[in-house]
């Protein structure tokens, strides 16, 4: 527990995987989490791209979404170097604009497999370490086009409803050992990925510096306070 608030939880030397830590929202709660203390298992296809400098508290590894193997390995590096693991933040993700009446599956399936199958995989690899910890934590970055369907891609909301499921099924299951679990679900986000058909100006969406505050909040809460899910709105909606 935190010496200043013993409600929290405190980040020294808890070891947190990310993925898609390279750019976007991944890359931005990869630096508030080490500022904050956290030692951090950074995941992405060219680990390369990572901003964060390798050290005793920061290691990288390849993560492909699309290789199913690639959570089991990159869990068992991170316990290989850490010696355990108290936090999985699954934020890899993919978007692909069609409607019903244009696109192609194999997108479908994509978003399928990077939004939904790999973070499953994913909480598989890490659950020994996770109920290991007594306080393990899992952080999903769906989105509000998981929550409801107002416009845009419905591949993209079908795999983010998916991941909300995913997120929930999860809470249920693995609470008792301890492990809370949160979707972070935002609206649009600045990034590379930010749907141009919001209609908002790029300082208008939220920026991903506050979805990794949000993040850090959570990853903090204790077991007695869990939050199910976060929705985040860069302009006023009423949400389900
Ligand atoms: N931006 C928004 O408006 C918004 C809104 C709601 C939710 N989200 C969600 O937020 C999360 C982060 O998105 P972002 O906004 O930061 O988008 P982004 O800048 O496009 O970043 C996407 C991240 O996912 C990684 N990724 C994609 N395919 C991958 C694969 N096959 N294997 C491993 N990593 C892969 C990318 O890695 P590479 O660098 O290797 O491509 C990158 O790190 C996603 O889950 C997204 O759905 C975003």
């Amino acid at each position: 527990m935190n010496q200043t608030n013993p409600g929290r939880l405190d980040p020294k030397g808890r070891v947190i995987m990310i993925s898609g830590a390279g750019r976007g929202i991944g890359a931005a709660i990869a630096a508030r989490l080490r500022q904050d203390g956290y030692h951090l298992s950074l995941g992405a296809r060219t680990p390369d791209d990572i901003v964060q400098p390798v050290g005793d508290d920061c290691m990288h590894h390849p993560f492909d979404a699309l290789d199913p193997e690639s959570p089991r390995i990159w869990a068992a590096a991170t316990v290989e170097k850490f010696g355990r693991i108290d936090g999985l933040i699954n934020n890899a993700g993919v978007a692909a604009a069609f409607g019903f009446e244009d696109g192609d599956e194999a997108d479908l399936d994509r978003m399928l497999e990077v939004n939904v199958k790999a973070p499953y995989r994913l909480i598989r690899a890490a659950l020994p370490q996770l109920r290991a910890a007594g306080s393990g934590r899992i952080i999903t970055i769906t989105s509000l086009a998981g929550m409801r369907f107002k416009r845009g891609s419905p591949g993209y909301a079908i795999s983010k409803f998916a991941a909300m499921g995913l997120s929930s099924a999860a809470r249920s299951l693995l609470w008792d050992d301890g492990i809370r679990v949160t979707a972070v679900a935002p609206g649009p986000v600045n990034t590379d990925m930010m749907p141009l058909a919001s209609g908002l100006a790029r300082e208008d969406a939220t920026q991903p510096e506050t979805i990794a505050d949000v993040v850090a909040m959570v990853l903090g809460m204790p077991n007695n306070a869990s939050v199910a899910a976060v929705p985040i709105n860069a302009m006023f909606e009423p949400l389900p």
